[in-house]
């Protein structure tokens, strides 16, 4: 059996949004610490930020990057990371029950991020604080000088603001686990005042309400509904929150995990468009996919299940290769849908269910799932083509039938790229219609798949899985055919 796609560049779902590249970084395990940041190590500069992790996240094409949580921001003092090192308190957080020594923080970040050159997405705690600590934060960022916290910024070093432009308001305040979580009214008040406040700071900002923390927490849809009703004229997106469990479900459910993403765009944006309907606005609100990723979450055993230390090792995921065809076809559902998603993160970019692993003072490698991200990344500009497919089916306990392929396109000045996913277990011939495109003369394949679905690549054989060119695709006046590996997430360039 065989695969079709029909592109026509007439046919757009919209410009490929660079923010959809982006990429998480929280105080949590080991992803700032001995992740991002680990003074001492052969590769740290002077600032104690590992040369080789940027290196890697410059490769990925991380274009921004949430920060400092997660979980970890509401019950965060972001005073306390500010200033001379020396000088920052030890702090319990809640959130992971670490010991927080405050060595990094938003300066140390904001140099680190200058070196990746990407864009910050921030978060303001509304746990454990509110209205007053957020302004005073925006006031420290960006406001220029000679007030009392844009003059501590300046003490602090940092003549010119950071002019931060995208701002959380709050992580997953709907979730039992959250320091001081909310009810829907509870949070969508205290979000319009933030966001009130925070805009008078700085007109220019853009700013995210918080979402469902997932699609199976009992209040989806309603939660954002009624937290819109209170804040929807402030705020810019809504937030959406995502893991993809390998372990929970058969294996052609997790494979086709894309199609519970896609439900959870629809839904939300669904949602936010009848709040508009409601208050009868014209304005549209994007979604902030700001957490996303595959993650083995039913064999967490909680927070309370976590001890006192310092950058402890939680949630060290290790990627196969059918988590990089996963991954892959999350990042297709993102270009797909770029008509209503602005910002995507994906969670974390070290250590914590990461593609970057490191080791204290050893190596940092790639993990499997670092590649389709890479490749995306590199390849998607331009607009995101409508793609019609047609493809056979797998059975999937938790979806029913789902199609084999997921395929996204984007064409940047007469380059075309077309992101495909083979779910299935066997070879799938795949045929590309170009209607409307001018017939390509170069064409190239590049896969992500292994003979072995189950292999990873680890600090003693970081480079088992990696990507690799895929001879024989063929032009056939304006018809491309390539061949899809089983389990397998693909590239085909044409030009
Ligand atoms: O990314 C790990 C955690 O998952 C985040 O802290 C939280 O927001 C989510 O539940």
């Amino acid at each position: 059996e065989s695969a079709k796609l029909t592109l026509d560049p007439a046919f757009e779902v919209g410009p490929v949004e660079r923010r959809l590249f982006g990429s998480f970084v929280e105080h949590m395990g080991r992803c700032v610490y001995t992740g991002v940041f680990e003074p001492g190590h052969e590769s740290a500069d002077d600032g104690g930020l590992r040369r080789d992790v940027i290196e890697l996240a410059r490769e990925m094409g991380v274009t921004a990057v949430r920060y400092p949580g997660g979980n970890f921001v509401s019950n965060y003092e972001w005073e306390d990371g500010v200033g001379p090192a020396p000088e920052r308190p030890t702090r319990l957080d809640l959130a992971w029950r670490q010991i927080e020594t405050n060595a990094f923080g938003l300066g140390e970040f904001m140099t680190w991020l200058g070196e990746l050159r990407a864009e910050p997405v921030m978060a303001v705690n509304l746990g454990t604080r509110g209205v007053s600590a957020a302004r005073d934060l925006l006031e420290y960022a960006n406001y220029p000088g000679g007030t009392r916290w844009s003059d501590l910024r300046v003490k602090h070093g940092v003549r010119e603001p950071y002019g931060i432009k995208v701002w959380c308001l709050g992580n997953e305040m709907d979730g039992p686990w959250q320091i001081g979580g909310k009810t829907a009214d509870e949070y969508g008040r205290l979000a319009f005042e933030t966001a009130k406040a925070m805009r008078r700071v700085d007109p220019s900002i853009e700013l995210v309400a918080c979402g469902s923390s997932n699609m199976r927490i009992p209040t989806f849809g309603s939660w954002e509904a009624t937290v819109l009703e209170h804040c929807y004229d402030e705020v810019d997106y809504i937030s959406a929150h995502s893991y993809y469990d390998p372990v929970a479900g058969d294996r052609a459910t997790y494979l086709a995990s894309a199609v519970e993403m896609e439900q959870q765009i629809q839904g939300v944006t669904a949602t936010a468009d009848h709040v508009a309907a409601k208050l009868g606005s014209r304005k549209r609100l994007k979604v902030s996919f700001d957490e996303w990723n595959v993650w083995s979450q039913s064999l967490f055993e909680g927070e309370g299940s976590l001890g006192w230390a310092h950058a402890p090792r939680i949630i060290e995921e290790e990627y196969d290769v059918a988590a990089a065809a996963v991954v892959g076809s999350l990042l297709i559902t993102l270009l797909n849908h770029a008509d209503r998603v602005g910002i995507a993160c994906q969670a974390q970019l070290a250590n914590v269910i990461a593609p970057i692993r490191t080791e204290p003072g050893g190596p940092a490698w790639r993990q499997t799932i670092f590649h389709p991200f890479a490749l995306t990344a590199a390849n998607a500009r331009g607009r995101v083509l409508q793609v019609e497919a047609t493809a056979p089916v797998m059975p999937t306990e938790r979806y029913g039938e789902v199609p084999v392929l997921a395929a996204a396109a984007t064409l940047d000045e007469g380059e075309l790229s077309v992101f495909a996913v083979n779910r299935g277990e066997t070879p799938l011939p795949l045929a590309i219609d170009l209607r409307g495109l001018p017939c390509p003369t170069g064409i190239s394949h590049v896969t992500v798949a292994d003979d072995d679905p189950a292999a990873r690549n680890t600090e003693r054989d970081p480079r088992r899985v990696e990507p690799r060119a895929v001879q024989g695709a063929t032009i056939d006046g304006d018809r491309l055919n390539v061949v899809l590996p089983p389990i397998s997430f693909n590239v085909v360039k044409a030009s």
